[in-house]
């Protein structure tokens, strides 16, 4: 049988990935054959990490994952899903808050192209409370967030944050909770 490959984009900051994006892209790619990470290059809003860096921890969090490419993208979303062969463009909706905006971007993209469908997953029930600023704020002070991101984007957070370091190395001390990472 002849099959097309059906592709999806899934666009944003993700500065950084969290394990909330991680489930997304899992069950993303239950719908499409290939599923593709676009990173925003956004020249208005620096971010904690490059765009280098969020692509390299996004590949590093799925070493043996096919069907998953990683990109930088600029300019206007649909124009890079069409470059992409994209059919579908992936958001999550976290809650009720989520809904307002991608309400708003999903009708100007439809308005933009009609050629690429946006797709709303909901947020793992784990995840709802997920959000990259809400975890580079907790790092930021210390809270342990090592159960909200993948081990490539916690060794990346420690290095930015020494107070992040420091409760990391408490708990691997303090062995009786496991710790997620080699030090
Ligand atoms: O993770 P974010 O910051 O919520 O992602 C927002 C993103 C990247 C999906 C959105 O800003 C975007 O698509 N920007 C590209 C410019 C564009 O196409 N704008 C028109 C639709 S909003």
């Amino acid at each position: 049988m002849n099959h097309e490959k059906r592709i999806a984009i899934y666009p944003g900051s993700f500065d950084p990935l969290t394990n909330g994006h991680v489930d997304l892209i899992e069950r993303s790619l239950k719908l499409f054959d290939e599923v593709v990470v676009a990173v925003l290059h956004n020249y208005k809003k620096q971010g904690l990490f490059s765009v280098k860096e969020r692509i390299a921890m996004i590949q590093d969090s799925f070493p043996d994952t096919s069907g998953i490419q990683v990109e930088s993208f600029e300019g206007l979303l649909v124009d890079f899903a069409k470059i992409k062969g994209a059919a579908a463009v992936i958001r999550g909706m976290r809650a009720a808050s989520d809904f307002e905006n991608e309400f708003q971007m999903a009708l100007l993209n439809r308005k933009l192209s009609r050629d690429v469908q946006s797709v709303f997953l909901i947020t793992g029930q784990r995840w709802i409370f997920t959000s990259s600023s809400s975890i580079k704020e907790a790092a930021l002070f210390g809270g342990d967030i090592s159960d909200m991101v993948p081990i490539p984007v916690l060794k990346k957070l420690m290095e930015k944050y020494p107070k992040l370091h420091k409760t990391i190395e408490t708990k691997k001390i303090n062995s009786s909770q496991t710790c997620p990472i080699d030090l």
